[in-house]
């Protein structure tokens, strides 16, 4: 099927997404965004499962005799920002917004369930899920430790985002590493505070933590194979309350990206190593606390040539590039291809005219991509559970 066969549900999906938008609920706490996936599920006729991972939605469509299954997901998250957009279906909410497009991925998703639950053309089970809180607090995760896919077995998991920074009407999907790692550290720096004038008397932690935020560097530079992606980023330090005083702690944060778990542990080790050895020329301690939030995306070659080959029927062969440069921002759907097979797509949803990019306050998802990203549910799930013939 095109895009254009959903001509009918644009108007209710757009419904859906201007709702969605305008009502924006950020992580574990989509409690009427649930509601609302809920309601919607009931009046196709499935029945919804509410409650995993707190504000997750599951539901199961079977049809025929085969027992093979799938899952298609969407997130249903809002993120922390206040909405700089005027038109009607702006934010009600203070402070929050879908400047993620998640209002899109799940009137999509939505629109997906409602035309397979009336029209069919497939044999087997798809389960439809609404995943929460994907930005900062890794629903995938919890939802796959809730029982996901024991509650609902599934040989299969696919996943989809909007994408402003490819044209809409094209998509790109890779196999193997789509999106990076994300990890966070802390580095707690303590020393004997001193009289500014009279720093010999003390341990400068503001001069050790100007050489680590140096220092970090030599781990993508040195200390990883420069053909391993790897990114290093001190996004805080925090020291000091006056102009007289050395400080006697100081603390830096930051994130790393990579695309292996063993960059992550050569990261993790280097930044310990470097951490204590700058402290220590200045007779501090530093202490590294190193936490990995998400894995990285890792697309299965074979699960991520046959979405390629749905996305081209879609939208043409030479509107779909099957070896995108991977992207170092991290997405929690990797929790769900670290248990199953599958894929991560991205649909473009770029304009001529220029679209703001993800998670600014200018953000819109493109409404045009709605019955685009729908179709491409429909016909994954038809090509993925065909008929018998
Ligand atoms: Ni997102």
């Amino acid at each position: 099927m095109t895009p254009d066969d959903l001509a009918p549900l644009v108007p209710e999906m757009t419904a859906w997404r201007h709702h969605l938008h305008a009502h924006p609920e950020t992580a574990f706490a989509e409690v009427e965004t649930a509601r609302f996936i809920a309601e919607r599920l009931r009046a196709f006729g499935l029945e919804p499962h509410l409650g995993l991972a707190k504000t997750g939605v599951v539901a199961t469509l079977k049809l025929g005799t085969s027992n093979r299954a799938i899952g298609l997901r969407a997130d249903i998250d809002a993120l922390d920002i206040p909405e700089a957009n005027a038109f009607a279906h702006a934010s009600k909410i203070p402070g929050k917004m879908h400047a993620c497009g998640h209002d899109g991925h799940t009137a999509m998703l939505l629109g997906a369930a409602k035309h397979l639950a009336s029209e069919g053309g497939f044999d087997g089970t798809v389960h439809f899920i609404f995943q929460p809180a994907e930005e900062n607090e890794g629903g995938g995760r919890a939802m796959v430790e809730d029982g996901l896919f024991d509650a609902f077995p599934m040989e299969a998991v696919y996943g989809m985002h909007n994408w402003p920074y490819l044209p809409f009407g094209a998509a790109a999907v890779a196999p193997g590493p789509m999106m990076a790692s994300f990890d966070v550290f802390e580095i707690a720096l303590a020393g004997r505070g001193t009289h500014a004038a009279m720093p010999h008397k003390g341990d400068d932690v503001l001069l050790a933590a100007g050489e680590l935020i140096v220092a970090l560097q030599s781990i993508p530079s040195r200390l990883v194979d420069p053909l391993d992606p790897v990114v290093v980023s001190v996004t805080q330090i925090h020291g000091g309350d006056t102009w007289n005083v050395l400080p006697g702690s100081a603390v830096l944060r930051g994130t790393v990206r990579a695309f292996s778990a063993a960059v992550q542990d050569a990261v993790e080790s280097a930044m310990t190593r470097i951490a204590r050895a700058t402290a220590e020329i200045h007779g501090a301690t530093a202490e590294v606390r190193y936490e990995r939030r998400y894995p990285a995306t890792l697309n299965d070659p074979r699960e991520a040539a046959f979405c390629a080959e749905v996305l081209g029927g879609l939208l043409g062969a030479d509107q779909v590039d099957a070896a995108p440069r991977p992207n170092m921002g991290a997405e929690d759907f990797a929790f769900l291809l670290a248990k199953k097979p599958g894929a991560y797509v991205w649909l473009g949803t770029g304009t001529p005219q220029g679209s703001a990019p993800l998670h600014n306050p200018a953000y819109d998802f493109n409404d045009a991509a709605l019955p685009v990203g729908a179709a491409y549910w429909v016909n994954l799930v038809r090509a993925a559970l065909p008929e018998k013939p």
